[in-house]
């Protein structure tokens, strides 16, 4: 990872925000070559989501939305990680994300003052009248084995001393223990950590010029809800029938407790969601029969009518797969984590989550890594819609005439059935979400009542990908040192970023053979004017040319061009041609110009 983060700061891929001013935790720019990377990602993403496909709309929404929304989802009560802190330092730690130490754990039952010194600092201090004879609250440190106790006694000092008025403090009761693999305590200090309580990560602010409670308004932590928020305006100007899905790419803020590992849990980030709405089981068997399942395993082809969640849900986790292996990401660089029942949020049905195996990831038992997530696939059935209509009072449920067609002809038995399914699972939602039993039942009649009327609340179906660990993934995956001996013998390390042309920030370089020529000069910039147009090409004459392929290596530039003699027509038969150089196994070819365009196209599109 240090290579890495050093070849991006010193290529202008990723700097730290606010450099000058030391930075500012959790918060990363992106330079120069890092702003085409991530700019050909969230295009390529944004091209395969929503203008390759007929069943998905876009949407760009704002960051700063009604707090209403972050109520009916949830966040406001609930979007919290659970926080220790150490209480010598004030450091702060995501309760789950405390390393196990092993060591020696010293206890102690208390402080109190030494009373000769203090009655002697009494006489002197006779203004502090609030003072602490003693301080009997239990505490311990931890520290690793062969350290001497005197160094637990000096953090225990600190503990007790802090926030009280402590002066001369004798430990009370001190007891030694060994302890293998704990995790609380404090890793910088050994301090026993505090109890966990929770943290919300939203960022607050203000609306207006008022800071009051009515006026306080949260930068969003993800993108998906103003999507649900959205829902009936998206389906009545769109012209979409369910399955559809509303595509958003844009910037989500979290105050995380520990941001950490480079850009991969940052504060500030941006997320491409979609939210795939798809007609739920009981609406599908009752047009079509029955509801289709799949293999966990495969991608189950083209979309079905009769697919019902689970094989929506696998479709999704497979095209996103296919995505990334389309940007370089072969799927021997990504894992899979199906969460269990117990890690499932209660509304979601069943959660993937991609992941990539980071030069940081845990590993297995067997030393392999392990990965960490990019994206997740959730299938979280009617929950958001349902919670934006309670909270809004407005109806997100959707007609169909063709479900009330179907409805119409089912036996009797059929239409109990699905009816029962579709009560129970309405009712079972209100009941979790604080809905008093009798009020629950009367409103999930109603709901399972609209069956026959060709009306239904959508489920969902949300791929949920981070664009900055797609960005980190894609250059941990491209980074590689290539070490070679030169004529003279000297060992040379080569920095080649081996990026899928589609992402690469640069897709050609264009180079005349001498910059001291000017007819060289000339025809390399009519190829840089002729193909600047349609994709990003960096036009270089300092330095020989092995130096300038070796510049555009680092920057990941798959294919370079060089105008020579040559070009010009000293071989008459070359005129007008060029050589280009692929980054990867540094072949050559010649190519004429006038193919030079269609030839790049075809490699980066
Ligand atoms: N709407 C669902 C949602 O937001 P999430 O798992 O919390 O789900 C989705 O976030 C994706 O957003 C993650 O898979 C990750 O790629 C990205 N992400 C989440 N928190 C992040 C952070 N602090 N820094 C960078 N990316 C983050």
């Amino acid at each position: 990872m240090e290579k890495i983060v050093s070849l991006c700061k010193r290529r202008g891929f990723v700097f730290q925000s606010s450099e000058i001013y030391g930075g500012i935790n959790g918060f990363w720019d992106y330079g120069p070559l890092g702003a085409e990377l991530k700019r050909n990602v969230k295009e390529l993403w944004w091209n395969t989501m929503t203008r390759q496909r007929d069943d998905i709309a876009g949407l760009e929404a704002t960051i700063i939305m009604s707090p209403q929304i972050w109520k009916a989802s949830g966040h406001v009560d609930t979007f919290a990680d659970l926080m220790v802190e150490c209480p010598v330092t004030n450091k702060r730690y995501r309760a789950d994300q405390v390393d196990p130490q092993s060591g020696v754990v010293y206890y102690y039952g208390g402080a109190l003052e030494e009373s000769a010194k203090y009655a002697e600092w009494l006489n002197s201090n006779k203004a502090v009248a609030a003072h602490r004879e003693e301080d009997l609250r239990p505490f311990s440190v931890l520290l690793e084995k062969g350290k001497p106790a005197e160094a637990a006694r000096k953090v225990a000092v600190q503990f007790y001393s802090k926030g009280g008025v402590i002066q001369f403090p004798v430990l009370q009761g001190e007891r030694a223990e060994v302890i293998e693999k704990t995790i609380l305590y404090s890793p910088d200090s050994g301090a026993r950590l505090t109890e966990a309580r929770p943290f919300n990560l939203m960022f607050k602010t203000y609306v207006g010029p008022v800071e009051s409670e009515e006026n306080v308004a949260y930068l969003r932590p993800e993108t998906a809800q103003a999507i649900f928020a959205q829902f009936q305006n998206v389906y009545a100007t769109s012209r979409q029938k369910v399955p559809f899905g509303i595509a958003q790419i844009g910037k989500a803020f979290r105050n995380e407790v520990t941001p950490r590992n480079y850009t991969f849990r940052s504060r500030e980030f941006e997320q491409m969601e979609l939210e795939f709405f798809i007609k739920p089981d009981e609406v599908i068997e009752a047009m079509h029969g029955s509801v289709v399942t799949v293999s966990e395993t495969a991608h189950p082809g083209e979309p079905q009518a009769n697919w019902g969640w689970q094989a929506w849900h696998q479709y999704w986790v497979e095209e996103r797969v296919r995505f990334y292996e389309g940007i370089g990401l072969s799927r021997n660089t990504l894992g899979f984590h199906r969460q269990t029942p117990e890690e499932l949020a209660h509304y979601a049905r069943a959660c993937v989550d991609i992941l990539f195996k980071f030069p940081f990831s845990k590993r297995d038992e067997n030393g392999e890594l392990k990965g960490e997530e990019l994206e997740g696939i959730a299938a979280r059935s009617d929950f958001d819609l349902s919670q934006h209509a309670r909270f809004s009072g407005k109806p997100m449920g959707v007609f169909d005439e063709d479900l009330r067609a179907a409805w119409g002809k089912l036996a009797k038995e059929k239409q109990d059935d699905l009816w029962r399914r579709y009560y129970e699972g309405r009712k079972r939602y209100l009941i979790k979400m604080g809905v008093a039993v009798e009020e629950a039942g009367k409103l999930a009649t109603e709901d399972a009542n609209g069956l026959a009327k060709g009306q239904y609340i959508p489920h969902v179906i949300e791929p949920s990908a981070g664009v900055d660990r797609l960005i980190l993934a894609l250059i941990a995956n491209a980074y590689s040192e290539e070490t070679s001996t030169d004529a003279k013998g000297k060992a040379e390390t080569r920095y080649v970023m081996h990026f899928h042309p589609r992402v690469a920030p640069v897709k050609l370089g264009i180079f005349p053979l001498l910059k001291n020529k000017p007819e060289l000069v000339k025809k390399a910039l009519e190829v840089r004017d002729l193909l600047r147009p349609w994709f990003n090409v960096f036009y270089d004459d300092s330095g020989n040319i092995g130096r300038r392929y070796a510049r555009q290596d680092e920057a990941g530039t798959p294919y370079c061009v060089t105008i020579d003699f040559d070009t010009l027509g000293e071989k008459p038969e070359l005129l007008d041609t060029v050589t280009i150089r692929h980054r990867d196994d540094g072949h050559q070819e010649r190519l004429k110009i006038s193919e030079l365009r269609d030839w790049m196209l075809e490699r980066i599109r």
